[in-house]
């Protein structure tokens, strides 16, 4: 990656006596950032900012937000125009080369995708390790990073071509691994990848064909699916980015950096909450009982949240949002199916949006609001859920990863800390304590 932030202006940061000039820096979109990186040696302080509210992490160039106007772009084009027109295959491509594909590169990334859509047949052993009741996140963190086993003497970080490989077999594998998960977890056979599918119909087959009898991808399904990946696919510098990031610093192999954003997003404040939102849609039931939830969430002494509300960045509508939301109402038309949840969603989603405590804090829908609708609808079981994200979300990750090792300002990744333990003190032995 090119560097491209320009030198716009300087800060003056006065601690006591002494005052110290900071470069800001401009990127082509959003706030600009004030350079710290010298302020320790100059003098002595460091920064404070845990859950880093205001600081950037590094210079990137792959996705935009700008959470005051609920705009998301990827390279430059707004997520509601990829979910509308591209195959997510088309947004892989964007995310690790800049640009979208024409036909003939379509076609070539395409293949090389799909030849490294098996895993390794010992793999299979992985799984058969896993208690039956093992939650899915588990299986795929476990065997995502039990793949760094496998690939890795061949996977010099250093070099382009090795790094290439290395998304490609991740991105082609991820949904191979993620179906593996949910079949061991229903107690069905591996369905093996079928390369003459596209990623998403790939996948629905893997999940919900068997090997007894022929599975007809339903084009409304496929394209819905297609859909939540490309929604899923990339979110910049977010808590399983960064981790990725971080764990990618030290030069470590991708295949466990990937594993380590699974750890990450398996939270119910970050991935996880889609799976917390439907379980929480479920106990409220029915629209009578959605005023007693909304007290809750305004209660401090009840450390009860509305699921799928909020974000860290959006303080508008999160756009993921409002592109989930039109394709529940869109596949529950088309299926024909009524959903009693979805009348509690858009009962809690219209009261919420009316209420002073939501509307002061800036607390709109999240992506995660509609997506367990729409998954449910689908036909995948809740634990589901953040795996479907986890599936997506790899695309991001791993060019995340690649642009941070091609950065030549990257660095392993080492925040500091403010420290209030005890002070430096003697050891009494333990016969004298
Ligand atoms: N319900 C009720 N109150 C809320 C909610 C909510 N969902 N979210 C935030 N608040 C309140 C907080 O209590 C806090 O109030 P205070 O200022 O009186 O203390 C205020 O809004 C700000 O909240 P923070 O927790 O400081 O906001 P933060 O940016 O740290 O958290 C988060 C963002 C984690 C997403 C939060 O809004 C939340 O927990 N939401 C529910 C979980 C969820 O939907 N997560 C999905 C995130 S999107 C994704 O990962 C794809």
């Amino acid at each position: 990656m090119e560097n491209k932030i320009v030198n716009t202006g300087s800060a003056k940061l006065t601690i006591g006596e002494d005052s110290y000039d900071l470069p800001i820096y401009s990127g082509s979109m959003g706030a600009p950032a004030v350079d710290v990186r010298a302020l320790h040696k100059l003098s002595g302080h460091f920064t404070f900012d845990p859950g880093y509210t205001s600081t950037c992490s590094t210079e990137s160039q792959i996705t935009f937000i700008d959470g005051g106007k609920g705009q998301l772009l990827h390279r430059g084009y707004s997520i509601e125009d990829l979910a509308e027109n591209c195959d997510f295959m088309e947004v892989a491509y964007l995310m690790m080369n800049g640009e979208l594909p024409n036909k003939e590169q379509f076609a070539e990334f395409d293949e090389k995708i799909t030849s490294h859509t098996m895993l390794h047949e010992q793999v299979e052993r992985f799984f058969h390790g896993f208690r039956r009741d093992a939650h899915p996140m588990a299986m795929i963190c476990g065997t995502t990073g039990a793949l760094s086993a496998f690939y890795h003497d061949e996977t010099d970080i250093a070099e382009n071509e090795a790094r290439d490989l290395a998304m490609m077999r991740l991105i082609a594998k991820m949904p191979t691994i993620c179906a593996r998960a949910y079949k061991y977890s229903i107690g069905q056979p591996h369905v093996y990848p079928d390369n003459s599918l596209n990623y998403a119909e790939n996948f629905l087959k893997m999940c919900f064909g068997v090997p007894a009898e022929t599975y007809e991808v339903n084009p409304v399904i496929a394209k819905t699916m297609n859909k939540i990946f490309i929604l899923h696919a990339d979110h910049e510098q977010n808590a399983s980015t960064s981790t990725v990031r971080l764990a990618g610093s030290s030069g470590a192999n991708p295949y466990a950096c990937i594993a380590a954003g699974i750890a990450c997003l398996w939270g119910p404040s970050h991935g996880g909450a889609n799976e917390a939102c439907l379980n929480m849609l479920q106990e409220i039931g029915s629209v009578d009982r959605i005023p007693e939830f909304i007290a809750r969430a305004k209660d401090k002494q009840d450390p009860f949240r509305l699921m799928g509300f909020g974000h860290r960045v959006y303080k508008n509508f999160d756009p993921r949002s409002r592109v989930m939301q039109k394709a529940s109402h869109e596949l529950l038309d088309e299926l024909g199916i009524s959903n009693p949840i979805l009348d509690v969603a858009k009962e809690l989603e219209r009261i919420a949006l009316e209420d002073e405590y939501f509307i002061a804090k800036k607390l709109y829908p999240n992506v995660d609001f509609y997506s367990g609708i729409v998954l449910s609808a689908l036909g995948f079981p809740t634990s589901m859920f953040t795996v479907l994200f986890a599936l997506a979300r790899t695309v991001g990750w791993i060019s995340q990863w690649n642009e941070m090792l091609e950065d030549p300002s990257q660095r392993i990744g080492r925040p500091r800390q403010l420290y209030t333990g005890a002070p430096a003190r003697s050891l009494v032995p333990m016969d004298k304590r």
